[in-house]
């Protein structure tokens, strides 16, 4: 096949682009270990019970407006299920899975996370409007998965 001289360079720079593309990922993910992009910390999937502050999950005020959901998901549920605060409170989520990767969606804000087991997730929220707002899990974790949802309410 005769090719033209231009059009061999064009694909020997895209082939030869293509492979180095595929050697950093390959050496960012299994050399330097690199895993998904969220809070770095990690956490036993196996142990969650036993591991603060998983052992005790639930609301906790921590200061002036500002409060800590300790919160474990696992099929088909959020724990704790019920949370209410104060309108205008600044809401830390400090989340862990307990078995398969779960998501967490509050719908009428900006969160929206992938709460994996192993990783401890954290994503903070500020609740200005009283309401009842909806938790979804977004991420298909099983034949539940459309019925893991709860409320936050805020009043
Ligand atoms: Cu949990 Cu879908």
């Amino acid at each position: 096949m005769k090719m033209n001289r231009y059009e061999e360079i064009w694909l020997m720079l895209s082939g030869g682009m293509l492979v180095i593309f595929m050697l950093i990922t390959g050496y960012q993910t299994f050399a330097l270990g690199m895993g998904p992009p969220s809070n770095k910390e990690t956490i036993d999937p196996q142990k969650v019970d036993e591991t603060a502050p998983f052992d005790n999950p639930g609301v906790f005020k921590t200061g002036e407006n500002e409060y800590e959901v300790v919160m474990t998901l696992e099929v088909f549920n959020f724990n704790p299920g019920k949370i209410e605060i104060p309108t205008g409170s600044t809401v830390t989520f400090i989340m862990t899975s307990k078995d398969v990767v779960h998501g967490f969606q509050v719908v009428d804000t900006n969160l929206n996370a992938m709460v994996m087991p192993g990783h401890i997730q954290k994503a903070t929220q500020t609740f200005d409007k009283p309401g009842e707002y909806l938790v979804l899990c977004n991420e298909y974790c099983g034949a539940g998965h459309q019925h893991m949802s709860t409320t936050i309410t805020v009043k």
